[in-house]
């Protein structure tokens, strides 16, 4: 791929030496890797764009108390770059979707209509309802067909978000813009000293690269073992984009909505902040950072202090990636820094309150008590050596029982690890105890090279011996290339009855 952006290729060149081989291709054939550029776009970004708010999703409450939304995932064109449109797809939109809420307890229903010319699903990442309704790749809602899953809210306040999941088409789905947010509500959140007022001072922050070519088509920068890159962060689909910040303390909610890339937010003047919570909910107490790293598919809640007047830059510094160095490294994103988005406080800001010393309790799932201990070796597109079979059952596991899941990435390449249906806890990694940012509720997790990762989950209710849920690498290119396995919870001693699926390749 030429380099698009060669203002800031060079301004990195000066500090990663190495890279500059890289970047002429000299090491391409050592690298089989096609010399990926390095980029940082720290210090270009001219910010001239107000961050787009996703909408809350407008929703009607039926006669018996179901929320309900609606949901149309179309084709349309966007303008990244002013006078280009970029051919993409959106929910409600041109690009992304609205963001749903709603509050626990409640009964929700989605009107899902397909008006892609491809088959498609809607998956609810990080949520728990039952697997007929999962929305994975044997929910397929094909083109002009319409979907309505019903479910009950029945898990804490979270970040969570939708995206679609057909078998072997992900990626492609979801970068073209197939994805939006949706935030939980409870009590224990709303008795907190929180900021929550939507698009004002509880920011939903959708983070996203992309290579936008000359004629405004997506395109990709490196093309590495992770998937595909860009060189264009897009943030709730706005490029360069600020926020007018008019509160002391300002909450964002970080999804990395990325199909490969993994970032790790820290600001410009490197001020601590405050993670609050992680994938399924809030953490037991605000753990300070520096910088919060999220691989595809992981949220995190920070709150931000601001005072009046100051611009301050979220950028994406460069990540660990534990592990995972050298010449592959910077195909995967390795190199890469990015500024993200600039803060702008105003000069009189109003007071939110002070950052809580204590969240929620977080009840630690005891992992003595798991009545089945599984290992999941990723290595490859694989686990435990094979491919994702939309007919093979991989794991049956017993309803209301406790499991410890045994996460281990043989490689010394990215990957991560997502399990539908629950959030689970990280026991441990090698052995140690997790730090206190992965200490809370997960559905994914970032997998650095040859260490083990421990994880703990209860799968409470819906048994369903016909349909499964899926765990899988949220690389999506992995996924789609079958980095996915599937399971079924079931009555104790149910016998497991996969119907044949009609979308099946194999
Ligand atoms: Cu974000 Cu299996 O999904
Ligand atoms: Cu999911
Ligand atoms: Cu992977």
């Amino acid at each position: 791929m030429p380099l698009r952006r060669p203002r800031a290729v060079l301004a990195t060149l000066a500090v990663f030496g190495v890279t500059a081989l890289a970047t002429t291709g000299l090491l391409s054939g050592c690298t089989g890797l096609f010399g990926a550029p390095v980029i940082s776009t720290v210090g270009e970004v001219e910010f001239g764009a107000p961050l787009a708010i996703p909408p809350l999703a407008v929703s009607t409450v039926d006669a018996d108390g179901t929320r309900v939304f609606d949901l149309t995932a179309d084709e349309g064109g966007t303008e990244f770059l002013p006078g280009q449109a970029t051919p993409t797809a959106g929910y409600n939109g041109s690009y992304l979707g609205p963001t749903l809420r709603a509050s626990r307890g409640e009964q929700v229903e989605v009107r899902f209509t397909n008006r892609l010319d491809e088959t498609t699903t809607l998956h609810w990442h990080g949520m728990h309802l039952p697997a007929a309704i999962d929305g994975g790749p044997h929910q397929p809602v094909a083109p002009g067909a319409s979907w309505t899953p019903r479910w009950r809210i029945d898990q804490p306040a979270a970040t969570l978000w939708y995206h679609p999941h057909p078998h072997g088409e992900t990626a492609d789905q979801v970068r073209e813009g197939l994805a939006g947010m949706f935030i939980l509500d409870d009590p224990a959140e709303a008795a907190l000293p929180l900021p929550r007022d939507y698009g004002v001072d509880d920011i939903p922050v959708i983070v996203q690269d992309a290579a936008i070519r000359p004629d405004g088509s997506l395109g990709f920068t490196s093309d590495g073992f992770v998937g595909k890159l860009g060189d264009t962060l897009l943030v709730n689909g706005t490029v360069g984009p600020y926020l007018d910040v008019v509160t002391d303390v300002v909450r964002l909610r970080l999804l990395n909505a990325s199909s490969a890339r993994i970032y790790r937010f820290a600001f410009s003047d490197e001020r601590e902040f405050a993670q609050i919570a992680s994938d399924g909910g809030l953490l037991s107490a605000p753990v300070p950072v520096r910088g919060v790293q999220l691989s595809p598919g992981e949220r995190a809640e920070v709150l931000v202090r601001m005072a009046p007047g100051e611009h301050v830059v979220l950028r994406s510094e460069l990540p660990d990636l534990g592990g995972v160095v050298g010449f592959g490294g910077a195909a995967d994103g390795a190199s890469d820094r990015f500024d993200v988005l600039e803060l702008r406080a105003a000069g009189v800001l109003a007071s939110t309150g002070s950052v809580p010393a204590a969240l929620v309790p977080v009840e630690r799932i005891d992992p003595g008590e798991a009545s089945e201990v599984r290992d999941f070796v990723l290595d490859g597109t694989q686990i435990n050596q094979q491919k994702m079979d939309m007919n093979r059952i991989d794991a049956v596991v017993t309803v209301d029982t406790t499991e410890l899941w045994r996460v281990r990435n043989n490689m010394s390449f990215p990957h991560n690890f997502h399990v539908h249906d629950v959030q689970f806890q990280v026991v441990s990694i090698d052995g140690a105890p997790p730090p206190p940012e992965l200490a809370g509720w997960k559905d994914t997790v970032y997998l650095p090279p040859d260490r083990t990762y421990e994880l703990v989950m209860r799968f409470a209710d819906y048994a369903d011996a016909e349909h499964p849920y899926m765990y899988h690498c949220h690389l999506l290119r992995h996924e789609d290339l079958g980095m996915m396995g599937q399971f079924v919870v079931v009555e104790p001693g149910q016998d497991v009855k996969i119907e044949e699926s009609s979308h099946d390749h194999h």
